[in-house]
């Protein structure tokens, strides 16, 4: 055994354990200074050694931009779900129906019900192989990358673990995350999820792991399959699955009556508005595992086990008045404005009302008695009226006509739920939100340039749309109140300085409707400049990668209005980037000609999208599978094994970033 073998392995072995124990016990035993020296120390040993590649070594947890559709996957013992109760009468008559199935003693286990999206992991000689979602319960999607970014899941395991063995268990998106994940997507204009559930089982559609990665993902398993269990009871297989390193829930306990289950439910019901994740109920379990077989399955759930959900919180409160939010976009939302009530641990006094229909299905009145329910959403919602409360008949409730910020005529959309101003030059919300997300980080990142400074700025009449920002000058600033000659520096350097972003940002930036960060970058990619973005068809626009109707169709509307065109016109003046640069274009040629290239891993100076487009632009072909006509194969980092093995056998040349680059050098 080599030398940098060892000290591989003895890394990834102390990285993981660094992983355990933090995101399983929560108590770190390293700074993350060191831990992340560490792991760079891995990455550069595994880079500069691509024969000791393994997809579960902790470097693999950061993800990579590789899209790959979903493999459909048989699940080797079908994911059932669980038999619902609302009350503790249902949950008496299982035990009873358990009780006269098996005519012995039996035990019980009481667990908490995660609400977030449940997976199955495959282990192979204590190695995670695979990851499905449950799917349609037969079969499921394979999101092995996404899943082996979480860090609460083992990738390798400790102890006497069985050789093959199956186990289950819920993704989870902590509240926090969860928040934090809504409040940005806010910013880029990205819908919200409405629950960290939604949250987690759309993170893991998604085909570019290095966003479940940045997403901070949790999860808790709860069952174990497979022909040798550890123990002969379900309690003791959790047991054993935590010293394997599983994330296992404290809060499971074992019952011996139905007194000591509905204390559990009585506990939890409160005390899990405490806990980082979201939970829907609790779920009880025969604990026997020989008796969880006598008792077997129905079509669609065990007859073992059953879930008992908590209530959705509700208050009753009283309607005051609606009030109306207009948004960057010009959408316009209801919002019930409410007499103070205790909610689900925190004191509700607005709720969201949706959309003019949702109004009119409650038939709301001003002075209505209403019914308000967190459920698993951050926004209370209004989810009935109490009729019979109502003594006196107050005004009917009708969605505003005209803008509440600049009375302009609302318009609203053939088939769209929502209400908008149109007068999106003209309205001060709109003109201030336009303006907030050009300067914004990840846009044109404007020192100096907040929220409130952009409101400031605007008040004084100094900025009116994004074009006018290129026009002040440190006198016109630093007279205001709060700035000074100080901050009217910074402003007008990171002004100036914005000059410099990358066409693909500037573009992100210009805020068209649907074009987030990564559809900017395509796009920019796929047309090089703004005046083939101008004029391009819809043909052309949805030939780009990730650009469907929707999208296409609103960037051919921002381009047909004049204003839109001038504010441009404005700012390639002013010196802003609307190409992308020589160097990124990487120059034509033949240099390539005839050559048949095979791109495989992650890289750091250009992305998978621009490598091919250069692959191309230079006469080469860029072909998806190695094989014996493959001439190179252009290697990034944590490229998989299959693909190494094969260029190995046949020998095809591997080149590296530079060598490429080198390559096609003029
Ligand atoms: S046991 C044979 N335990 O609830 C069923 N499920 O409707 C085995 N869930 O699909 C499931 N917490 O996604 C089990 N402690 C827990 C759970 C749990 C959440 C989910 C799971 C399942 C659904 C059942």
């Amino acid at each position: 055994m080599s030398n940098v073998k060892t000290q591989i392995e003895d890394l990834r072995r102390e990285l993981e354990q660094h992983n355990y124990n933090y995101y399983v016990l929560s108590a770190p035993v390293i700074s993350d200074f060191d831990f992340d020296k560490k792991l760079k120390e891995l990455q550069h040993l595994e880079a500069e050694n691509p024969q000791f590649f393994d997809p579960n070594s902790p470097t693999q947890r950061v993800g990579s931009d590789i899209n790959t559709a979903f493999r459909q996957v048989k699940h080797r013992y079908p994911m059932l779900s669980l038999g619902n109760t609302y009350s503790e009468g249902e949950v008496a008559d299982f035990y009873e129906r358990v009780r006269k199935a098996l005519n012995e003693d039996f035990e019980l286990v009481c667990e908490l019900k995660y609400d977030g999206t449940s997976i199955s992991l495959v282990y192979e000689n204590g190695a995670l192989q695979t990851a499905i979602t449950r799917g349609d319960g037969e079969k499921g999607d394979d999101v092995t990358a996404n899943v082996r970014t979480i860090r609460s899941i083992p990738l390798k395991l400790k102890g006497d673990f069985p050789a093959e063995f199956e186990i289950r268990g819920e993704i989870l998106m902590p509240w926090q995350v969860f928040e934090e994940l809504n409040i940005q997507r806010e910013k880029d204009e990205e819908p919200l999820f409405a629950n960290p559930r939604n949250a987690a089982s759309g993170t893991m559609k998604s085909l570019d792991s290095s966003v479940a990665a940045a997403r901070k993902l949790d999860a808790y398993l709860y069952y174990i399959l497979g022909e040798n269990p550890p123990a002969d009871t379900h309690f003791g297989n959790l047991q054993k699955a935590r010293e394997w390193g599983f994330k296992i829930s404290d809060a499971a306990k074992k019952c011996a009556n139905l007194e000591e289950v509905f204390e559990y439910i009585k506990y939890w019901d409160t005390a899990r508005k405490d806990l980082p994740v979201a939970t829907d109920g609790i779920v009880i379990k025969v604990n026997s595992l020989r008796q969880q077989k006598n008792l077997g399955f129905t079509a669609k759930s065990p007859r073992w086990a059953i879930a008992y959900k908590f209530q959705a919180e509700k208050a009753l409160t009283r309607l005051n008045f609606v009030s109306y939010q207009v948004g960057r976009t010009g959408a316009v939302t209801p919002v019930a404005n409410l007499d103070p009530v205790q909610l689900s641990g925190s004191v509700v006094k607005r709720a969201s009302l949706h959309n003019a229909d949702i109004i009119e299905g409650l038939d709301l009145h001003i002075g209505d008695m209403v019914s308000v329910e967190k459920g698993g959403e951050i926004i209370p919602k209004i989810t009935a009226v109490d009729k019979d409360a109502r003594f006196l008949l107050g005004d009917k409730v009708r969605f505003i006509k005209k803008c509440p910020e600049c009375a302009a005529e609302l318009v609203r959309v053939e088939g769209e739920a929502a209400h908008y101003c149109p007068n999106e030059d003209g309205c001060p919300p709109q003109i201030k939100g336009k303006i907030e997300h050009f300067v914004s980080r990840k846009a044109m990142n404007i020192d100096g340039l907040g929220e409130e400074t952009v409101a400031l700025l605007y008040q004084n009449k100094l900025i009116n749309n994004i074009a006018d920002i290129y026009t002040l000058k440190i006198s016109d600033i630093a007279p205001l109140e709060r700035l000074g000659v100080k901050s009217a520096t910074n402003i007008v350097q990171g002004v100036e300085n914005s000059k410099n972003i990358p066409f693909e940002r500037v573009l992100f930036a210009l805020g068209i409707r649907y074009v987030g960060e990564t559809t900017a970058k395509k796009i920019a990619l796929a047309l090089h400049n703004i005046d083939n973005l101008k004029n391009a068809t819809l043909e052309q626009l949805l030939e780009i990668d990730e650009v469907g109707e929707r999208i296409a169709q609103s960037v051919l509307q921002y381009f047909q209005n004049p204003k839109r065109l001038e504010i441009i016109e404005k700012l390639r003046a002013a010196g802003l980037q609307f190409a992308l640069s020589e160097e990124r274009l990487a120059a034509k040629s033949d240099r390539l000609a005839g050559l048949s290239i095979v791109i495989s891993g992650t890289f750091s100076k250009h992305s998978r999208d621009e490598y091919k487009a250069m692959i191309e632009q230079n006469g080469g072909k860029n072909v998806a599978a190695v094989s014996a006509k493959t001439n190179y194969l252009l290697a990034g980092e944590n490229m998989g094994p299959a693909k190494l093995e094969k260029a190995q056998a046949l020998e095809v040349k591997m080149i590296n970033e530079e060598e490429f680059l080198e390559m096609i050098k003029e």
